[in-house]
């Protein structure tokens, strides 16, 4: 398949439906408007939406029906990086190829349009429709368990804690679990279930989207030590400078990549019952292995 013409076309289709989701930047107060416009509209790969809409696709179901969902997450990945940019965080400079939130907006409306990004999330989400296996209560509680204390924000806070310690390779692993692959699943599971996909389907999934959100992380370590600030859109080798917890900082580059390559395996063998129907699927887990930014 053609992927870059794919991920155009779907990213265009995830921008379109997040425009009509947000309110306008002319809405009062314009100023948190523009704020959570200016972060989610600053060119992000849309990762996670492309993969709600192709597992919902991989289990027989619709784009329509799968777009709230991933509306949703994006929304709450957009919000945890302009909290995890702000001073108190990782404290930087560039996301997204822009000046952090933080920076144009202040500290104060940074954080609000992050908190209003995590709220609006449920807001779009609570417009997606349940279906027989999967009722309204059971997305809502997917999202929220995958962004809360126990993941997402559970993650950040073992990085934060992580800073400048010394770490096992287990440690390491749960910081990047929670982080990272949490959500990453989330957001394929939330498609999964928005074609009201079998258990069976959905637990293979599960572990799909486990294995290639560790996997994301590892190599969003890697590209931090390997890539450029340019090429990033985001200041490069700043986890060595505020000594992060990361995986080549324990386990080294060439492990890394090793575990990297090992990880996006073990999510592909997770595919194996879909056969076909999980072409896209495979193909988007490779293109996360070869990205460069
Ligand atoms: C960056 O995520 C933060 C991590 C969880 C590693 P992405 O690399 O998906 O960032 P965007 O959305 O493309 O900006
Ligand atoms: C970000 O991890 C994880 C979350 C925002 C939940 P990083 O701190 O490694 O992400 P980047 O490198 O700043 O994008
Ligand atoms: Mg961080
Ligand atoms: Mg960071
Ligand atoms: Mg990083």
């Amino acid at each position: 398949m053609d992927l870059p013409a794919y991920l155009t076309q779907r990213t265009a289709l995830i921008d379109r439906a997040l425009d009509g989701f947000l309110p306008r930047a002319t809405v009062k107060p314009a100023t948190i408007h523009k704020a959570m416009r200016y972060s989610l509209f600053a060119g992000g790969k849309r990762l996670r939406p492309v993969l709600t809409l192709a597992a919902a696709e991989a289990c027989g179901g619709t784009l329509p029906a799968a777009t709230p969902a991933a509306c949703a997450v994006e929304c709450i990945h957009t919000y945890s990086l302009i909290h995890d940019d702000l001073p108190c965080m990782d404290d930087d400079d560039l996301r997204r190829g822009r000046p952090t939130s933080h920076k144009v907006f202040g500290e104060g409306v940074a954080v609000l349009a992050g908190d209003a990004l995590l709220t609006i999330a449920f807001e779009i989400l609570a417009q997606a429709s349940a279906t027989a296996r999967y009722p309204m209560p059971a997305l809502i509680r997917e999202l929220a368990s995958a962004s809360g204390s126990q993941w997402l924000i559970g993650g950040q806070v073992a990085d934060l804690e992580g800073e400048g310690k010394k770490h096992t390779g287990t440690q390491l692993q749960y910081i990047h679990r929670c982080k990272t692959a949490a959500l990453l699943t989330a957001s394929i599971r939330l498609g999964a279930m928005s074609a009201d996909a079998t258990p069976a389907r959905l637990a293979a999934l599960t572990a799909f989207g486990q294995a290639l959100g560790l996997a994301f992380q590892v190599i969003d370590d890697i590209l931090d030590v390997t890539q450029t600030t340019e090429k990033l859109g985001k200041t490069a080798g700043k986890d060595v400078a505020a000594t992060k917890a990361t995986y080549p900082a324990v386990h080294g580059l060439a492990r890394s990549r090793r575990e990297a390559h090992r990880l996006t395996r073990a999510a592909l063998t997770a595919l194996a019952p879909f056969g076909s129907r999980a072409a896209t699927l495979r193909a988007l887990a490779d293109y996360l292995l070869a990205r460069d930014y």
